[in-house]
């Protein structure tokens, strides 16, 4: 058969024009509309991230005012979703139960506004607002307590942390898990936004939209990776361990989680600044176990794929599950909490699709059986 090249998993192909954001693989550079991700960690929110993201401009104060006032106002569940929260199968995962809340959610927007080309994602804020709270909802029945009601006085990181804990985090506590927030709210063309997008074009809802990329972020080699990067340091569990355990991982074949991207051929940005973050708590909470064993766990990855002639670097997940083991969050919500940030450039996505939507539909190499006949049940 004539071979015919094509680029698997569409690497490298470009799908679509987008202004939202830039990601500069080679030098490990990631803007939002422009302004870089360090810049809007150290200066901004997640609301306002969210707010530019949305409206494509950073808000004027009384914009911040009334966008913020409206999201925190929409952070409280209906009885029915927490009902819903209540008895979704034990067995199942948050992802799961998040991917179900969101078709839910669509029902408490009117059929007409919810099918017109139009339909606004800006007003119906309440996807951004309630994901925060359906996670930590479903954490705290997971440790037989009562959920805790939102606070409209907490920035949206603080608030989570509050939800799940049921007291206020420490100022500085709660303005890292809200600039972890920021750092995760958008990347471009990843596997969830464009699945988001490939549902928007057929003109189908913001809600199945986000609920699509809600189960492609869930996957190992996307949202969860951050997971199994803590799995990973448990494994080691010493810093010392850290050197056998990578390199008979290697020659295993096996993947080092938290490694490698497939657009980044530089350090990524995000896992800079988070790695700030992880250095941060690490003095403040006198407990370097993680920091110490993935620093470990870099330098002998990298080393190793240098001699290889493969410069590989940490991704954005290699350092934030262990910030977020230090703010006290269980492992369970690290893919949660990345679906919080990520639904704002979700939607940013289905609305920057609407605008000049074209159907995606690719085309497959057909590599299966020539024509043959078909063959009766009884003859087979
Ligand atoms: C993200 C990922 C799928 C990108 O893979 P990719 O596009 O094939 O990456 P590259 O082309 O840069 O890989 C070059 C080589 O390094 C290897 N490599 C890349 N990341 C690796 C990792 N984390 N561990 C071990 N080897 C890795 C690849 O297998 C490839 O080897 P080959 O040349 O023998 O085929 C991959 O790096 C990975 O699986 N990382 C771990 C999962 C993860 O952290 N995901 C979160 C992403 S934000």
């Amino acid at each position: 058969m004539e071979k015919i090249n094509y680029a698997k998993g569409l690497e490298g192909v470009i799908a679509g024009e987008s202004e939202i954001c830039k990601v500069e693989g080679e030098v490990g550079r990631l803007n939002y509309r422009g302004y870089s991700v360090e810049d809007l960690a150290a200066h901004s929110n997640f609301e306002e991230v969210t707010y530019l993201l949305l409206f494509e401009k950073l808000p004027a104060f009384s914009e911040l005012a009334d966008f913020t006032a409206s999201i925190r106002k929409a952070r409280s569940l209906n009885p029915e979703v927490l009902e819903m929260v209540r008895n979704f199968p034990k067995g199942a995962h948050p992802m799961e139960l998040l991917q179900s809340v969101i078709s839910y959610l669509s029902g408490y927007v009117a059929h007409r506004i919810r099918h017109s080309a139009t339909c606004n994602c800006r007003r119906t804020l309440h996807q951004v607002a309630q994901i925060a709270t359906v996670v930590a909802a479903w954490q705290r029945l997971q440790e037989g307590k009562d959920p805790v009601v939102p606070r409209d006085d907490l920035s949206h990181g603080a608030n989570f942390l509050y939800m799940v804990k049921g007291h206020v985090p420490e100022e500085d506590e709660g303005r890292i898990m809200d600039q972890c927030l920021v750092l995760h709210a958008e990347h471009g063309f990843n596997v969830s936004t464009f699945t988001a997008r490939v549902v928007a074009s057929s003109l189908s809802t913001c809600y199945c939209s986000i609920s699509a990329a809600m189960g492609s972020l869930y996957g190992s080699l996307h949202g969860g990776a951050n997971e199994k990067v803590m799995e990973m340091v448990e494994a080691i569990g010493d810093p010392a361990h850290a050197e056998k355990w990578v390199l008979e991982a290697l020659d295993r074949k096996q993947k080092v989680m938290g490694m490698g991207h497939r657009v980044y051929k530089a350090k990524d940005p995000r896992a800079r600044v988070i790695e700030g973050y992880l250095d941060t708590l690490s003095r403040k909470k006198n407990d370097f176990r993680y920091l110490r064993i993935l620093k470990e766990v870099e330098r002998v990855f990298r080393a190793r794929m240098e001699e290889k002639g493969k410069p590989i670097y940490p991704n954005v997940d290699f350092f934030s599950g262990a910030v977020y083991r230090l703010l006290g969050i269980p492992t369970i919500l690290f893919t949660p909490i990345f679906a919080m940030a990520r639904v704002s450039g979700w939607l940013a996505h289905v609305l920057e699709q609407r605008k000049d939507n074209r159907l995606f539909r690719p085309k497959s190499l057909y590599v299966g059986p020539d024509p043959r006949d078909y063959v009766p049940l009884g003859e087979r």
